[in-house]
């Protein structure tokens, strides 16, 4: 059997930025997207369309006149598994917030009924301007999702918030909403503010050495780009991730349990739900030696390393929430059975003990799931709902994960996917 390959439209707006969206269409032509791209005439300006037919295989339009008799503007929208805009700029964002329809692009965007996902890329001013948040707030509002711009250096000396994210990461976040468009899904998560953490804590015995876990962030970065296709706006507390920034998501890094603790805390302040992926350490050394300890003398026993608990995070976030806007709060558990209980049995010690929602069950006998992209579990609820997931991706993971948060948020309960 022959599977159609998803057809994405690829928008490009006329910025600096659209050097990087070839990027962009060799990666999805590549992973086996049929892509058709509709440049702006400015884009065209800063990329040709020999380069976008030679990477995507088919002849680009930017105007409804060229090609009359086949009603373009009709075709592409009706036939698009996604519309992918990249780089939204200011005057992309306004035409489309306005209904506007004065070339293919825009009048794509009128007759499109799949998922529609904006990457704006612009000096700071021009994101930060009234006109351009009142547009961004308009399309969110509309179900289209809009990637908050990566902050780095932007064209000339300037540097701030308005820098395409890095295409790779944009792929994620596509296919991330292409996949949730195919299954009829909206974005469920548009006006919603989560937290996710991500990594192991590092707790330092001294200058040059420290205790930690093998946690590689993986899983709390799939949730992010699992969130931000979903229209969420996501703050990220990265713990010793070495992977690149999740397009969309604000990543806060930090190092060790207290300051996880600190800034997971402070993110949590209004947010609807919190999602603790991270690992962090249960022990620190009592006390970290301000100089690197030195190998004993020959013959003589090394220092004995003397431990502490650390603060539990999410006990304390359930611990300490109150009223109804306090959020939904998620663990995750790697879990192996031992001779005082199977896997889940002590999953279901944790749930209660923790305080909070939802736990996500990891069984790592024999080192499955760390560092890895698949992943199995069982999601168990407080309310003693059980959901097994089969083995599958960190970021197929992460949609279960998040329809779980979207039934409970909206007041309903937890559902599988199909
Ligand atoms: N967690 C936390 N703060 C800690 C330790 C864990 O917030 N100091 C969170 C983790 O992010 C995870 C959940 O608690 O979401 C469960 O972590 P786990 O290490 O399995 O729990 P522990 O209470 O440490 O239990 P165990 O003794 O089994 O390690």
């Amino acid at each position: 059997m022959t599977t159609v390959p998803p057809h994405v439209v690829l928008g490009v707006g006329g910025g600096i930025a659209a050097y990087k969206v070839c990027d962009v269409l060799r990666r999805l032509t590549e992973s086996g997207h049929d892509v058709t791209v509709v440049p702006t005439a400015a884009a065209l300006r800063f990329v040709g369309s020999a380069t976008w037919e030679a990477l995507s295989g088919r002849p680009v339009a930017s105007d409804v006149f060229s090609t009359v008799p086949d009603v373009p503007h009709v075709r592409l929208g009706r036939e698009a598994d996604l519309v992918l805009v990249a780089p939204a700029t200011a005057d992309l964002l306004a035409r489309a917030a306005a209904g506007l329809a004065d070339d293919l692009l825009t009048a794509t965007l009128l007759t499109a009924r799949c998922p529609v996902l904006f990457a704006p890329a612009m000096h700071t001013e021009m994101w930060e301007h009234p006109a351009t948040v009142a547009n961004v707030g308009l399309l969110r509002s509309r179900g289209a999702v809009v990637v908050d711009p990566a902050t780095g250096r932007l064209t000339g000396a300037d540097s701030g918030p308005g820098r395409l994210p890095d295409p790779e990461h944009l792929v994620q976040v596509a296919t991330a909403l292409l996949r949730r468009g195919v299954v009829g899904d909206s974005p469920d998560l548009v006006g919603r503010r989560v937290v996710v953490s991500a990594g192991g804590t590092r707790e330092p015995l001294d200058p040059v050495r420290f205790l930690g876990n093998r946690s590689s962030g993986r899983m709390g970065y799939a949730l992010a780009v699992s969130a931000v296709a979903r229209g969420a706006t996501v703050s990220v507390v990265a713990a010793n991730v070495s992977l690149p920034d999740p397009a969309g998501a604000d990543v806060v890094r930090v190092g060790s349990t207290d300051e996880l603790r600190e800034a997971v805390l402070a993110a949590a302040a209004g947010a609807d739900a919190v999602v603790m992926a991270a690992a962090p350490a249960d022990f620190r050394p009592a006390s970290a030696s301000p100089h690197k300890i030195k190998k004993s003398p020959d013959g003589v026993a090394p220092p004995a390393v003397a431990l502490e608990p650390t603060p539990d995070v999410l006990a304390e976030l359930a611990r300490t929430r109150v009223g109804k806007g306090a959020p939904l709060l998620v663990g995750f558990a790697a879990e192996t059975g031992d001779d005082d209980g199977d896997v889940l049995t002590h999953a279901r010690a944790k749930l209660s003990r923790k305080g909070c929602d939802l736990l996500v069950v990891n069984d790592v006998s024999a080192g499955r799931v760390f560092g890895r992209d698949d992943t199995e579990a069982v999601l168990l609820g407080a309310d003693g709902t059980s959901t097994p997931v089969a083995a599958t991706t960190k970021i197929a993971l992460a949609d279960v994960v998040w329809d779980a948060v979207v039934a409970r948020l909206s007041g309903g309960t937890l559902h599988e996917r199909p």
